[in-house]
């Protein structure tokens, strides 16, 4: 598509409202589409809207080995909307699982299988299944060395376990004693810090080189930590990393929206059964695909930056992948509508995003 004419930047610059922007197809570069029932009930959400996806690797068991992430990529092509492969030129990028036991020849076969993408780093204990993660980063050494040689990107989950630690300081924390080092030590890796939720993140994002960018989520760029506690408690608005204050917020729809290619399109769309997010120890994770693209239309849209969402949303995740960009259209129109209050999800509910409250953008037009 020719990105210029369809910009609504010109709208925009020309004082008017923009009721009606056209994109370039975009990809979802953070997506938890989870398996067996649950999977088919989440992932028609994402197929309307995204060409391409890089789906986690937290399952249980972990997607550990380029076999499991075969078998898992087959499992979410048969569960496509019309139930074969050719109904849908949606594509699953496939990731690892990193653990203190990931070996070289791992990440060798992962690159050479085609399928595999990346390799995603959770700090054991820092979020949901993420219990075998790595223990200690020099443990992952031999993986990421691979890694470094190959290009392969490494998605980090960008928080501290250590419970000494505020939980609302352990990105920074994560930065300070994990990332930067391990940046620095290996400048030639290729890392996107996920679902970024401080300023201290977009501060040490950009002050890397090319090789080191990060995804935003929809609800970090709308929402605050206030959200968590309007009225009472508000088990959907819980994720990890957790919200943050409104100066973060601020960071962060400024770093989605400055153009700069290091920051790109990942929902994070993590979702959980109603009943486990309504209990005494909830489960962390925001469902958003239900929504994702009108979500983040509404964030662009309040900051004024209309015209750098396409970018964002469509060309730097691939740039940074080294993947094609993608040739259909979106068309997302101005237009108040109810999200439900939930969803079916397998023999469970979901409740998404929003539920029950009006959304301001709805997706008009995918192909
Ligand atoms: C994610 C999940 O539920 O799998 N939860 C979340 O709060 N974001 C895991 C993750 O991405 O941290
Ligand atoms: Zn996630």
């Amino acid at each position: 598509m020719n990105a210029t004419a369809a910009s609504p930047a010109s709208t925009a610059t020309a004082g008017k409202t923009v009721d009606r922007i056209e994109l370039t197809r975009p990809d979802d570069w953070h997506l938890h589409l989870r398996d067996g029932d649950y999977l088919p009930a989440v992932l028609p959400f994402t197929v309307r809207q995204f060409a391409r996806a890089i789906v986690m690797p937290n399952l249980r068991p972990p997607v550990t080995t380029t076999a499991m992430a075969i078998a898992y990529r087959e499992r979410i092509l048969a569960a496509l909307p019309e139930g074969t492969e050719a109904d849908s030129d949606f594509q699953p990028l496939m990731t690892l699982y990193l653990t203190d036991r990931t070996t070289a020849a791992e990440i060798e076969a992962a690159v050479a299988s085609g399928i595999v993408k990346a390799v995603k780093y959770y700090p054991a204990g820092a979020t949901t299944n993420s219990d075998s993660g790595v223990t200690h980063v020099d443990r992952a050494r031999p993986a990421l060395e691979a890694m470094q040689r190959l290009g392969l990107p490494l998605l980090v989950h960008g928080e501290v376990t250590d419970q000494s630690v505020d939980l609302f300081d352990r990105e920074l924390a994560f930065i300070e004693r994990t990332l930067a080092p391990l940046v620095r030590d290996m400048p030639g890796l290729r890392v996107v810090m996920e679902h970024i939720t401080t300023r201290d993140a977009v501060a040490f994002v950009e002050s890397c080189g090319p090789n080191v960018a990060a995804t935003l989520t929809p609800h970090h760029l709308l929402m605050n930590r206030n959200a968590i506690f309007v009225g009472g408690i508000r088990p959907h608005y819980y994720c990890l990393p957790v919200l943050k204050r409104e100066v973060h917020r601020q960071a962060l729809m400024d770093a989605a929206a400055s153009g700069n290619p290091k920051f790109f399109l990942g929902t994070d769309s993590a979702p959980h059964a109603r009943h486990t997010k309504e209990t005494d120890c909830g489960c962390a994770g925001c469902f958003n695909a239900h929504a994702a693209l009108e979500l983040y239309a509404e964030a662009f849209d309040r900051a004024g930056a209309l015209d750098r969402f396409e970018a964002f949303a469509s060309f730097h995740g691939p740039d940074f992948y080294r993947l094609p960009r993608n040739t259909g259209k979106v068309v997302l129109v101005r237009e108040r509508w109810d999200a439900p209050d939930e969803y079916p999800y397998g023999a469970d509910t979901l409740v998404p995003l929003r539920a029950g409250e009006p959304l301001q953008w709805r997706l008009a037009q995918a192909g």
